[in-house]
């Protein structure tokens, strides 16, 4: 299985933001995760497309390859800002099929645009979509914790809806990452990569940190231990 460690800028330090880019790449991450809000759909309000405009040129290895933007959008209307972040560079975006009118619609105007595209699910939220939309996503990204703010903790029902998703994606045959956002440490990585998830959100748990690299590694070290 590959893991993915996907740190969110949402606890970086935003007076820095490209050289925090830089840096958690430089230490580890796999994708850099953007956790867009807009104060309707959940009660905080953090950037739009052009931080992503902004940091795409940062977010690159050292040795100068791309490293995924994975935008996780908790916005509602949905389509308008899904287009705008294509537009700034943004490489998979995920939205909360709750929070749009069309979400069939919505997944294939995110394809059209070059995207890889991903279906966020809040902790009270069925997987029920997904019957009707399995086969046209990329990306199955679970919320531990309820959209809105870093450093809450893990919701452990999540861990049943992350067993369910797996076995949902053996069904469909399909290539489909299983992501997980909210609540995740070194010490839970582990029992949430049991359950089913391949690639991990973590925001408190790696910005505010002193070594990035320290807190990567020790989340690996997890998962090849829980392997
Ligand atoms: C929703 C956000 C947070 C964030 C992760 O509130 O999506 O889940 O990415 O924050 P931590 O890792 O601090 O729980
Ligand atoms: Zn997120």
């Amino acid at each position: 299985m590959t893991y993915r460690i996907a740190p969110s800028i949402l606890s970086a330090d935003f007076a820095r933001l490209g050289q925090e880019v830089r840096e958690v790449i430089a230490a580890g991450a796999d994708w850099i995760h953007f956790d867009v809000m807009d104060n309707h759909y959940v009660p905080n309000l953090t950037f739009g497309p052009m931080i992503c405009s902004a940091l795409k040129p940062h977010a690159l290895t050292p040795g100068g390859q791309a490293v995924p933007i994975d935008v996780h959008l908790m916005v509602q209307p949905v389509d308008a800002l899904a287009a705008a972040f294509a537009q700034a560079g943004a490489d998979l975006i995920s939205f909360h099929p709750d929070a749009s009118a069309h979400a069939h619609r919505s997944v294939q105007a995110i394809k059209a645009a070059g995207c890889q595209v991903g279906l966020s699910f809040n902790p009270g939220q069925p997987l029920d979509v997904l019957d009707w939309l399995i086969e046209d996503i990329d990306l199955i990204l679970i919320m531990s914790v309820n959209p809105g703010f870093g450093g809450q903790s893990f919701i452990d029902s999540a861990l049943r809806k992350i067993e369910q998703a797996r076995r949902r994606i053996e069904a469909s045959g399909k290539d489909i990452r299983l992501e997980v956002d909210g609540g995740i440490k070194a010490d839970n990585i582990a029992r949430v990569a049991a359950a089913g998830a391949d690639t991990f959100v973590a925001g408190s748990a790696i910005f505010g940190r002193p070594d990035y690299k320290a807190v990567i590694d020790s989340m690996r070290a997890q998962l090849a231990a829980g392997a």
